[in-house]
């Protein structure tokens, strides 16, 4: 008989781990990578692993990350999910099924109002049937025309040092879907990609003083923050000196910005409905608390009635509409939230329906899916 639960202190951290890195290609690069990522993360702790076990064999594993994603400036806690993994003796029993259920009823109780992943283009269909949706948008941006460059700039490799931290908080704060990095973050970051991966963050330099960082992936910019005091005309510069001139980064961000309105660009853009990013409600309660602030007063407001604390009643275009488990008395909430959030305009609001939680995933984190999937660990 299969046991599956949440790990407690009988369960052995090496075992979990040693497992992981068995499913994951023990003793290759990958599966020494799972073993640094594991490890080093700062919720490395037996209450954040779901364990399938045949007796005391260990058969299933799911790790659960605590994370905390921007979400248009609040802050909205959610539950990543990684490291989903089954024996393969065990495989088609519906084991990793039960782990996700398992896992979601923890997230639930511990509060957290998303669960998001990342998931391998292999596994289409299977996050779906748990309510996910993908929440991807991959958009890469291409300057034609690069300026000439004068200026004395240079990216360098270097360590991670509070401009970094600083820099990142500034600039990334602000775009929905980012993730919060704490100090601990930080030393993850620096154990796990420095480490393991040889470094891809590099230092921006103006002459002999440091501004800010990049993080380049296949020669694009991923990601890119610096301090208050250099400009984007000199990071622009810095970056066509290096011969960086194709981004993926928000298109909210600053430099994308300045970018998109100076240069000759070109942009392509794509969502991704199944693999990459993927989210799912996990508490409905949550996400209308946090996202209260983001919309205008009086537009919406939570139900107070007693046993319906999940229904929200949202007052817009003159018209009333509940949202709730139980009760959706509009069948476009996707759209309808996008439009509250400011995403879309109003007129969009009324074009085809689709299943509710997981519109209301999709429209929460529309902006999401920018963040460096190459440092962050769900
Ligand atoms: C993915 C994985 C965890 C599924 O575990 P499982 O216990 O067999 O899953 P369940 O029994 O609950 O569900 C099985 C269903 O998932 C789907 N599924 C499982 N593996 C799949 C795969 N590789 N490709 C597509 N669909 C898959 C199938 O629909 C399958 O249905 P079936 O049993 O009728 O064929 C397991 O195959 C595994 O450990 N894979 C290697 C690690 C991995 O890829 N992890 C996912 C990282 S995103």
């Amino acid at each position: 008989m299969i046991q599956v639960s949440i790990a407690d202190q009988s369960v052995s951290l090496d075992a979990i781990v040693e497992f992981a890195e068995s499913i994951f290609t023990a003793g290759s690069d990958a599966g020494r990578t799972q073993r640094k990522i594991l490890t080093n993360n700062p919720a490395f702790a037996c209450e954040n692993f779901v364990v399938a076990r045949d007796n005391d064999r260990i058969v299933g594993v799911i790790r659960m990350v605590p994370r905390i994603i921007f979400l248009k400036g609040q802050s909205l806690p959610c539950m990543g999910i990684s490291t989903v993994a089954v024996d393969p003796e065990f495989r088609h029993k519906g084991i990793a099924t039960k782990m996700i259920q398992v896992a979601h009823a923890a997230g639930k109780d511990r509060g957290f109002g998303l669960a998001v992943l990342h998931a391998r283009r292999v596994l289409d269909g299977f996050y779906p049937r748990f309510g996910y949706v993908g929440v991807g948008r991959y958009g890469k941006l291409t300057v034609l025309e690069p300026p000439s460059v004068s200026i004395k700039g240079s990216v360098q490799a270097g360590h991670i040092t509070e401009l970094h931290m600083q820099s990142y908080e500034r600039m990334y704060k602000k775009l929905s879907g980012s993730f919060l990095r704490s100090h601990e973050q930080w030393q993850f970051i620096a154990a796990t990609q420095l480490a393991v991966v040889g470094g891809n963050i590099q230092t921006l330099m103006l002459g002999a003083r440091p501004v800010g960082y990049v993080v380049v992936c296949a020669g694009v910019v991923v990601e890119i923050a610096y301090s208050h005091d250099v400009s984007c005309v000199e990071i622009v510069e810095i970056l066509c000196k290096a011969g960086l001139v194709e981004f993926n980064i928000h298109p909210r961000h600053p430099l994308f910005i300045y970018l998109r309105s100076t240069f000759t660009t070109e942009y392509v853009e794509r969502f991704t409905q199944i693999g990459g990013y993927m989210a799912c409600v996990l508490n409905i309660g949550v996400l209308t608390s946090v996202i209260r602030d983001a919309v205008s007063p009086g537009l919406w407001e939570q139900s107070s009635m007693a046993g319906q604390k999940d229904l929200i009643r949202i007052d817009f275009l003159g018209a009333r509409f509940e949202v709730g488990k139980s009760l959706l008395q509009f069948n476009n909430t996707g759209a309808l939230l996008r439009c509250v959030l400011g995403v879309v305009a109003a007129e969009s609001v009324f074009c085809d329906g689709v299943s509710q939680e997981a519109a209301i995933a999709a429209a929460l984190l529309l902006n999401a899916g920018y963040h460096s999937s190459v440092l962050d660990d769900v």
